[in-house]
């Protein structure tokens, strides 16, 4: 079976609470029902093409799901990526007051992650780092970027830098003239874009003509694509022309304008999983593209409402 150009993300798999705009929250939240449900969700996707699965030490128990589910299921044509710099400190309490994740950007975090994280080759093959931002300081540390270097070359990875933010143009362009003996360290860019932030359009296709692996996340602009009351009109009419649903319309749309490497998913249900897979199954008119282009927000008043989001 041909490898999906959806790939499934376990932000939302890993960990009780997450900031997504979940349509059901009347969950059992244990961590063994949380295992089930992850390895239900990977085992579908499996089953459906999918070949590429992201996670980060801070999705609660997410990275250990995807290792665990490696080592049993022993799939050997699964691509991986995981991340380093954040670290999770919820300590699976529902409802947890206060910050669930905590960033650092230090060589001994990246070691520290590392030490953990190499489990997953050799099916993993990007290793980013979680989140860069100009005030992180990894974008002018020369030890770290040494480091990543020496893991790129020891694993044959590639390094990528995953972005959040109104300015991920900026940290993008100044990660592409990081380089290491005379070669670029970045080869993989994680990277926010959907129906409503498309401020990356052009530094996207720019990637690309340097050939670089581009992923799409939070596509879905985190479940917002079914909540705002401006677009809702747009987006149902044209989930009856096509059949499908908002989601798939919002992931086909992703799919027609940057053609990326891959574009996650992150569902947390098999069901929604599969009304996300649909997007690979018709292409968009150039008439509805300009509809939906037409949609787009400012990109800081889009980053200001995920910051509103809350976990739940
Ligand atoms: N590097 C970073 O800093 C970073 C940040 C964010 C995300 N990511 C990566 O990107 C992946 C995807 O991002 P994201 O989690 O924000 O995802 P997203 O795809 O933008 O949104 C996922 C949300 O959409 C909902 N959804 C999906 N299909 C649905 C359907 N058919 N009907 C109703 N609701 C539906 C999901 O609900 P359910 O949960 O109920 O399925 C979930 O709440 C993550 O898992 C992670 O790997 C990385």
């Amino acid at each position: 079976m041909a490898a999906t150009q959806i790939g499934l993300g376990l932000a939302a798999l890993g960990r009780p609470d997450y900031i997504n705009v979940r349509q059901n929250s009347n969950i059992d939240k244990s961590k063994i029902a949380f295992k089930n449900n992850a390895f239900d969700v990977m085992d579908f996707a499996y089953k459906n093409g999918v070949r590429y699965f992201d996670t980060a030490p801070s999705y609660g128990l997410g990275e250990q799901f995807l290792l665990d589910w490696k080592n049993t299921r022993q799939h050997k044509d699964i691509q991986l990526s995981t991340k380093w710099g954040y670290t999770y400190v919820a300590n699976w309490e529902i409802g947890f007051d206060g910050k669930h994740e905590i960033k650092e950007h230090s060589l001994s975090k990246l070691n520290e992650q590392w030490k953990i994280s190499k489990q997953l080759l050799p099916q993993l093959k990007i290793y980013q780092v979680h989140s860069a931002t100009l005030d992180s300081g990894i974008l002018n540390d020369g030890t770290i970027h040494e480091r990543l270097f020496q893991l790129k070359k020891e694993h044959g990875l590639q390094i990528g830098i995953t972005t959040s933010g109104s300015n991920q143009s900026d940290i993008i362009n100044i990660a592409k003239t990081i380089a290491v003996n005379g070669e670029g360290l970045f080869d993989s860019y994680q990277v926010t874009y959907n129906i409503f932030e498309q401020s990356t359009f052009e530094t996207l296709q720019e990637l690309k003509t340097l050939g670089k692996t581009i992923i799409i996340k939070e596509a879905l602009a985190n479940g917002r694509v079914f909540a705002n009351k401006n677009v809702k009109k747009h987006l149902e009419t044209l989930s009856k022309i096509y059949n499908t649903g908002i989601d798939a319309i919002a992931m086909r749309y992703v799919i027609d304008t940057i053609d990326p490497t891959i574009v996650l998913s992150g569902a947390s249900t098999t069901n929604h999983l599969a009304q996300n897979l649909k997007a690979l199954e018709f292409e968009l008119s150039t008439e509805d593209l300009n509809l939906l282009t037409s949609l787009k927000m400012d990109s800081k008043a889009y980053w200001n409402e995920r910051n509103d989001l809350t976990w739940n």
